[in-house]
């Protein structure tokens, strides 16, 4: 049985105090629930991750971060390495999110190095993924989806994607109220784990979860996640409140 997971990713969002309140409130939200084989995941932004990891001990929730530099150490001011993320006690991180490709220029070339640089410090990977609106329109997603992974993920053994989560963001559904139907997010989440099936078998592709971001809310969670080959959600705007968070997770 393949793990589900929502996860939320915070971005630019929740100072010092936000962080510990939210935290706090998720934290006694999800206590009574029954989360069998369902991962709660929040990304918080850099500087609050050691409060985060500190407020979420004893509970349910993992910390991510949001990204990390490819390299080990050295001259990249302002950047974060992944063995800096595993000291403050991050587990998992986020890489490719398209705000990322989009303002920060990051390609697949870099995220494939920044895959490798998470896994060999023993990190978990969130890796994204998603088509502009353009290519959906040009009938070309399926397409763009393939090399995202080919490019960004494909260098690696199979050994390795049990260490991989798959979070599939159709570009035209972040942060814009509009939501992947139910039926497209499932038609992806099949082509994306049939290329797994052709480039690696059917283990990684039957183990993988494959979330599903992009205007993910308590009113849509549940029919999106019924479908079969999706896992669960990388979840934005929504995960910033508590109550809406909690009741994505109860779906
Ligand atoms: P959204 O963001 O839920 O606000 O659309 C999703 C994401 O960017 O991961």
């Amino acid at each position: 049985m393949r793990t589900q997971i929502v996860a939320g990713n915070w971005k630019m969002n929740n100072d010092k105090d936000a962080t510990k309140s939210l935290v706090k409130d998720i934290k006694k939200n999800i206590k009574s629930l029954d989360l069998v084989n369902t991962r709660v995941i929040i990304a918080p932004t850099f500087v609050n991750l050691p409060l985060a990891v500190k407020k979420a001990k004893k509970s349910k929730i993992e910390v991510a971060a949001q990204n990390m530099h490819q390299a080990e150490s050295g001259a990249y001011t302002g950047e974060v390495s992944a063995k800096m993320l595993q000291s403050v006690g991050v587990k998992t991180v986020i890489l490719g999110h398209s705000e990322r490709r989009t303002y920060f220029n990051e390609t697949d070339q870099i995220l494939a190095e920044k895959v490798t640089a998470a896994l060999k410090n023993e990190l978990e990977v969130i890796f994204c993924f998603g088509e502009l609106l353009n290519d959906r329109k040009s009938n070309t997603h399926f397409e763009v989806v393939e090399n995202q992974l080919k490019n960004g993920l494909f260098h690696l053994p199979a050994e390795e994607f049990s260490n991989i989560i798959l979070a599939y963001e159709p570009v035209w559904a972040i942060g814009t109220g509009e939501t992947a139907t139910p039926e497209q997010a499932q038609e992806m989440h099949a082509f994306i784990r049939s290329l797994l099936v052709k480039q690696y078998n059917n283990k990684v592709a039957d183990n993988m979860s494959i979330l599903y971001g992009g205007s993910v809310k308590p009113a849509n969670a549940k029919e999106i996640f019924s479908k079969p080959d999706v896992d669960g959600g990388l979840i934005g705007g929504a995960s910033l409140q508590a109550d809406d968070f909690t009741a994505i997770i109860k779906s």
